[in-house]
């Protein structure tokens, strides 16, 4: 058994009964391991992941090893890690769980990487503690991981071996996507890609339903604010999918809502719906609790921080802690940092007033809260699973080192594997009707040009 990093071995009963629950909770990979498990598919195979190691991710890895895989992970944010399920995983003896707020790094080792399926599926900062350093193929994993974490790209050199072994990645997040879409552009992927976020079970569900659950829950459970008063106002900043979820979260508590948007369709989706849109610097002094959702950089900048309202509350669900300027508020001359408590700080400018920053900027629905409910995550992972099973036969397949949507019909698959659990009623096509509207009684339903 390959060695793990994981914190406190105290917590792995805790984490086995929240797995339970969980696997309650997520229909889709529990229906995957009856129809895959007796089959194997995984066996002989190595997926190594990178995914926020939460209680639901730990219900995809087990799933992945039913299948039969070897499963090698490591966490993707410092603060995101749940302990209790790293924990549970190590009792259980599935492969590597990296979690950063490990403090000793005993010596350890992985499996064979023969015939390896690559499942890198979130972007990670692992290059903090050496991790991946005492082995080669460990290296090159990182490599590969860091390659599709951001624009700081890695030696390309190093990870061609593994590359090589590699059957291919499937990926989970909106960014990551643009990363694997720029690489295959400029001829640098070298595997062939799934991109699992443009699936419209995981983008269209985990982005909006998601952060519409988690967004509230990680602000609430930090500071413990009403959000629901009518002379506050809310700042969404983004109304892409993960934007809508968390617009429509705040409305929901009550608050006045403002958008800011540089798309002009997703601004006028955002006035459809009764949101104003405004530029942050129209607003910044007025705002009292501003979310990040864009995915892109410099978005919150000290200079609109310096601007702010006393102990307005300043955090992040999009991608990287980029997206407010942290370092250079953390740099700032006179600036005081009064810890409340693990992932609330209150920045206190020379002038004597402060912001609350959450998670360090980072996602705040994962380090505040504990991200997504598992529901909404069994969509996205059984896309995850359906994509590792596809990139098998890759080869057979034809693709290339490029991206790839999974087929339609998989993805339909995934939302009929959770309608029962919400009793929810499909209507079934007749041929005559199915005909008229040019498609097969049993599905697919719709082009893949159909925006949902
Ligand atoms: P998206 O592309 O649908 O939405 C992003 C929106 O931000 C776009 O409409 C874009 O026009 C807008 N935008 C970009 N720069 C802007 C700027 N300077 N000012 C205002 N608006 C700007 O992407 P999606 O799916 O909503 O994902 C957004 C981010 O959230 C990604 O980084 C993704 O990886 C992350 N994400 C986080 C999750 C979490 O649990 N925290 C869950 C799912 C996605």
């Amino acid at each position: 058994m390959a060695e793990s990093k994981v914190k406190d071995m105290g917590l792995a009963e805790f984490g086995r009964k929240e797995l339970s629950l969980a696997e309650h909770e997520m229909p889709g990979l529990m229906a995957a391991r009856k129809e895959f498990g007796p089959k194997q598919p995984f066996k002989g195979m190595n997926i190594n992941g990178s995914l926020h190691m939460t209680i639901q991710t730990g219900v995809l890895i087990e799933t992945l090893h039913a299948l039969g895989a070897k499963v090698r992970w490591c966490s993707c944010n410092i603060f995101s890690t749940q302990d209790h399920a790293a924990a549970a995983h190590r009792r259980k003896s599935i492969g590597v769980v990296v979690t950063e707020q490990m403090m000793t790094v005993p010596g350890w080792s992985v499996e064979g990487t023969s015939s390896s399926t690559t499942s890198a599926t979130r972007s990670l900062l692992i290059q903090k503690g050496k991790e991946f350093e005492e082995n080669t193929d460990n290296a090159e994993f990182k490599c590969i991981l860091q390659l599709l974490r951001d624009s700081i790209l890695a030696d390309k050199t190093k990870y061609t071996r593994m590359a090589a072994k590699c059957k291919g990645v499937s990926e989970e997040t909106t960014t990551g996507v643009h990363r694997l879409k720029e690489m295959a552009a400029k001829g640098e992927l070298l595997f062939p890609a799934i991109i699992v976020n443009d699936c419209v079970t995981k983008s269209k569900f985990d982005n909006v339903y998601g952060c519409r659950h988690s967004l509230p829950d990680g602000i609430m459970r930090a500071t413990d604010v009403m959000i629901g008063r009518q002379a506050w106002l809310i700042l969404v900043v983004g109304y892409g999918d993960v934007g809508k979820g968390c617009a429509f979260a705040m409305r929901g508590a009550g608050a006045r809502v403002l958008i800011t948007e540089c798309d002009p369709i997703c601004a006028l989706q955002a006035c459809m719906e009764g949101f104003q849109v405004v530029t942050m610097e129209s607003v910044v002094g007025e705002i009292d609790i501003f979310t990040t959702t864009t995915g892109n950089f410099k978005i919150i900048t000290l200079e609109h921080m310096k601007k702010m309202k006393n102990n307005a509350i300043v955090g992040n669900i999009g991608h990287f802690d980029n997206e407010i300027e942290m370092e250079n508020l953390e740099k700032f001359e006179g600036i005081k940092v009064e810890n409340i408590k693990p992932q609330v700080d209150r920045y206190v400018f020379p002038d004597g007033h402060g912001i609350i920053v959450l998670a360090a900027g980072r996602l705040l629905n994962l380090g505040c809260a504990t991200g997504h409910p598992s529901f909404v995550m069994s969509c996205s992972f059984t896309n995850q699973v359906l994509a590792q099973i596809d990139l098998l036969t890759a080869k057979e397949k034809g693709y290339k080192n490029n991206v790839y949507l999974l087929p339609k019909d998989l993805d339909e698959k995934v939302a009929s594997l959770h309608l029962p659990a919400l009793g929810a009623q499909l209507t079934t096509l007749t041929k005559e009707q199915a005909d008229y509207i040019g498609v097969k009684a049993t599905g697919p339903f719709k082009p893949d040009t159909y925006r949902y």
